[in-house]
């Protein structure tokens, strides 16, 4: 996979973040080759904490994803262009407890190091390193109406990763 993909720092991204996570999406995968699943994700931000570039995603623990994102000290973060929105909805709605979900959505998964699984067809990945995860918690809501997100109780996890390589796919 490398070899369509160059490593640039995460400082050289020129993609807006709020156009890229918010409008665009990206598929969140844990888990090795053998072993993982993926899904859909809109929320979520990048940034700097103590020192490192980090990104953050939230996951709601009913996702199955939340079993792969526990079970593992690293995630990835893909991101794609707009011919593959179709599978992107694939991913945001069918859970992979429920069958072959690559199949389905049309994208190949490849195990760049153990336990960083992202996609052939992505455009660009962000290797993550989990460094701190955190519980929503409803009583530390300072706006109270943000628990309407929240109907059945099942706050996100909240995963905040090192950002430990930036892969963008190399134009043919
Ligand atoms: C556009 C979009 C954005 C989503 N964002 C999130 C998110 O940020 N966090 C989350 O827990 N679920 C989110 N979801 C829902 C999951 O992608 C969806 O429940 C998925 O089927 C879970 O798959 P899994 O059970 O295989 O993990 C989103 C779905 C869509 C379509």
């Amino acid at each position: 996979m490398t070899e369509e993909f160059d490593e640039i720092s995460p400082n050289e991204l020129t993609d807006n973040i709020f156009r890229l996570i918010g409008d665009e999406w990206m598929l969140i995968t844990a888990g090795t080759l053998g072993n993982c699943n993926t899904m859909t994700a809109s929320w979520g931000g990048t940034g700097i904490l103590w020192h490192k570039p980090v990104a953050t995603c939230v996951v709601r623990p009913t996702r199955y994803t939340y079993e792969f994102l526990e079970a593992s000290e690293t995630f990835t973060l893909s991101f794609f262009s707009e011919e593959y929105r179709k599978a992107l909805e694939i991913c945001g709605k069918k859970s992979g407890r429920d069958g072959d979900k690559f199949e389905a959505a049309g994208i190949t998964p490849v195990e760049e190091k153990p336990g960083l699984v992202s996609f052939q067809e992505a455009r660009l990945v962000l290797e993550c390193r989990k460094l701190y995860v955190h519980d929503l918690q409803p009583d530390h809501f300072v706006d109270p109406s943000l628990d309407k997100f929240y109907p059945n109780k099942d706050y996100h996890r909240m995963y905040i990763g090192e950002i430990t390589r930036c892969l963008v796919k190399r134009r043919s």
